[in-house]
């Protein structure tokens, strides 16, 4: 039997994942539009508890103010007839051919300066609708050649944009928290800020670095060749992990947008088993939202763009069965006290010992035996194995 999705697990879609037409690089749309009402109505009744979109995936650029209202005002009436809620929101600084050089960071100042209030005009609608996260993925924020991008000055801009954008909502107390997106590549053939490190080392040089954390993406991060639960487990453990965009990826190649759990699967079974149960922690990590950035496959109808919704939220609640299944095994248990995993969360050195204390401990070094802990084996091969025993459902 397979789990029914509900509000109560906190899964959101953007309207532009089951609103892609399907147009791509080589080949043209293969299905028709969709309207935003129509996917908060179809989404809500599979049991989805958010959804988020970019300013111009509910009101299309270059619309005027009267348009806008209108399209707002529609929205708004599908979220109160359905419950559906806006827990995150984001603006479209790429489709446009003005943003071809980048939105905070093209080399044309008056870009930057129509990018930036792009956000701040989005950031009220953001306040009104009650989203409390607000993403930043930066894919036109990058070069081609390093002839033509003078790096540093293009992340002193990011920065200033960011800056900025935090003291106004501060100023406004929206309360709003910032997210940003990190990827290596595509659009751009290089995008600044590639993986959650450099990310979270951006943001580390920001004047209000407290409101400002990430949003990783699975194939982001495994286009850039890097282990998702690395970079989450880092985000979490730097208190950053504010938002997250759950898909599916095959290795580094383009960013191919798979449903969750459709790429590496064993990634995913320990991705939310590190969600979930804080994984070797034991511990819950995350309590934001679980959401979807994927893309229903070209092949298929708007069949197969609500079957795909629905897989992504099925999958996820089959791997959070199979964690604490794992979690609550008893071979399990014992396989991890043999790989000593708990024995990482102690302290080197004691409290109050110091690195005196221990150049004082003779067995630390001198009397240390260092080929009985060499000749040790930590048995994580059957650790693993159960790990994927569990995932696969065969215990
Ligand atoms: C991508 C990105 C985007 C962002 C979205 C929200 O690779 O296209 O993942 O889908 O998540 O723009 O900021
Ligand atoms: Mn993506
Ligand atoms: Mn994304």
């Amino acid at each position: 039997m397979t789990p029914t999705p509900k509000p109560a697990d906190h899964f959101s879609f953007g309207l532009w994942t089951v609103g892609w037409q399907a147009r791509d690089p080589f080949g043209d749309a293969t299905r028709p539009p969709l309207d935003p009402v129509e996917s908060v109505h179809r989404l809500a009744e599979l049991g989805a508890w958010g959804v988020t979109f970019h300013d111009d995936d509910l009101i299309p650029f270059g619309s005027d103010d009267g348009e806008r209202d209108k399209h707002i005002l529609r929205f708004k009436e599908a979220l109160a007839e359905t419950g559906l809620v806006v827990p995150m929101m984001t603006t479209n600084l790429f489709t446009h051919p003005v943003f071809k050089d980048g939105g905070f960071t093209s080399n044309d100042r008056s870009v930057r300066r129509y990018a930036i209030r792009k956000v701040m005009r989005n950031l009220d609608l953001a306040a009104d609708l009650g989203a409390s996260t607000y993403v930043f993925w930066g894919g036109r924020e990058g070069s081609e050649s390093d002839a033509a991008k003078d790096v540093r000055a293009a992340l002193d801009r990011y920065r200033e944009a960011i800056d900025l954008l935090a003291e106004y909502v501060l100023d406004r107390g929206y309360g709003t928290r910032f997210a940003i997106e990190p990827k290596p590549n595509e659009p751009r053939g290089d995008i600044l800020l590639p993986t959650v490190g450099s990310a979270l080392a951006f943001i580390s040089t920001l004047e209000h670095a407290d409101m400002v954390g990430v949003n990783p993406e699975v194939g982001h991060e495994q286009m850039a060749n890097m282990n998702f639960v690395h970079s989450i487990s880092q985000a979490l453990w730097q208190g950053k992990l504010f938002h997250i965009d759950l898909n599916g990826q095959r290795g580094a190649k383009f960013d191919q947008d798979l449903i969750f759990g459709h790429g590496d699967l064993l990634s995913a079974f320990f991705l939310v088993d590190l969600l979930e149960n804080g994984g070797p922690s034991g511990a819950p990590a995350y309590d934001g939202p679980r959401h979807f950035d994927y893309k229903p496959l070209r092949t298929d109808g708007v069949d197969g763009v609500w079957e795909s919704a629905r897989a992504n939220m099925v999958t996820y609640l089959v791997l959070k069965e199979r964690a604490a299944a794992f979690r609550a095994d008893p071979e399990v248990q014992q396989a991890l006290s043999a790989a000593r995993v708990a024995e990482l969360a102690q302290p080197s050195v004691a409290p109050g010992e110091g690195y005196k204390g221990l150049l004082g401990d003779r067995s630390s070094y001198e009397d240390f035996d260092v080929e009985a802990a060499a000749s040790r084996s930590y048995g994580f091969v059957r650790l693993s194995q159960l790990a994927v025993e569990h995932a696969l459902g065969a215990r």
